[in-house]
């Protein structure tokens, strides 16, 4: 017989790109699969430490896990079924007798963190480290909202912090949890709308917005990029963290978005496609003057040419 502590880890290994890709499917996994389950009120995502070759570094993986007693048959399947939709060869493995990390584990490897002046500190933590002149952002830790530990995110917010001025009016496409929104928001955006293809990220992003007093700047739409004209163009600045597949088709779109002049900030690029993204970016009229490279991501930012094309 099974004792009544014992618990089932799920762990499923992660390609990079899925893994900037996780945070609205992570959200409805744990709500489907693992809560009703009994399980881990997170979902845990282990990120490899970056390190010095890129050939070093080992695929991400996301764990939870649940009390043995309810990890039937049905609910591997259901499980198996749920991630099959986001890979094509889904790595996943089920052991038995795995006890999730300990409370002292998971404080550590959800600690607060700091990108420039915005600070991230996981919902719940009750001593931030805080300067006085910090953005704080409250994030859900766990992974499934998104938690700013992304390589990609981070660049992003540090190019954010670089391109904004006060009151300008910013477009995050693909706003997942709202992170980039509602920093650039509380960073002095005059209003910025997100849009998202995951239901589920657009209304995260609208508690995240309210949780940190800028609902009133931060509108969120359910909608793809490029899908239809944005009423609210043009915008100062563009925030675009999706797969670099989308940004390359979606550049004239993106360039038509902007006012003379203004700022975009794309990432989710492979760093071996970077050239390739500079020049589809610049054929639009969208020059990169800085590429920065992190964990096998590059992140682009620069300006629209003032005469387009
Ligand atoms: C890598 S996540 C970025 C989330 C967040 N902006 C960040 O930086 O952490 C990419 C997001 O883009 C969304 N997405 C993917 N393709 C999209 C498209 N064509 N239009 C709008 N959103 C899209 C995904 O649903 C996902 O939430």
């Amino acid at each position: 017989m099974i004792p009544d502590d014992t618990y089932t880890e799920a762990r499923l290994t992660l390609s990079a790109a899925d893994a900037g890709e996780t945070d609205a499917r992570l959200a409805s996994l744990h709500a489907d699969l693992v809560a009703p389950a009994g399980g881990t009120p997170w979902v845990w995502i282990e990120q490899p430490a970056p390190a010095p070759s890129p050939r070093a570094i080992v695929s991400p993986a996301l764990c939870f896990w649940v009390p043995t007693r309810n990890d039937t048959a049905a609910w591997r399947d259901a499980v198996a079924e749920a991630v099959a939709a986001w890979s094509e060869a889904p790595d996943l493995r089920f052991t038995v007798g795995l006890r999730p990390p300990d409370a002292d584990a998971w404080r550590h490897a959800h600690r607060p963190f700091r990108v420039g002046r915005v600070a991230i500190v996981p919902t719940g933590d009750r001593h931030p480290s805080r300067r006085p002149d910090d953005i704080a952002l409250h994030l859900q830790p766990g992974g499934a909202f998104g938690t700013g530990r992304h390589a990609t995110t981070r660049a992003c917010l540090r190019a954010l912090q670089r391109r904004l001025a006060p009151g300008q009016r910013v477009l995050d496409a693909g706003c997942g949890s709202g992170i980039l929104a509602v920093a650039a928001a509380r960073l002095g955006a005059g209003a910025v709308l997100g849009i998202d293809i995951e239901e589920v990220s657009v209304e995260v992003a609208r508690d995240l917005a309210l949780s940190h007093d800028v609902a009133d700047r931060c509108t969120f739409r359910h909608e793809a990029l490029g899908d239809h004209a944005l009423p609210e163009a043009p915008f100062d600045g563009v925030l675009a963290n999706i797969e670099d597949d989308v940004i390359r088709a979606q550049a004239p779109h993106l360039a038509a978005l902007l006012a003379p002049g203004g700022w975009f900030v794309v990432s989710g690029c492979r760093s071996e496609r970077r050239d390739e993204l500079v020049a589809t970016l610049a054929a639009s009229g969208l020059i990169a003057d800085r590429v920065d490279a992190s964990f096998r991501w590059a992140t682009c930012a620069g300006r629209l040419a003032p005469d387009g094309v």
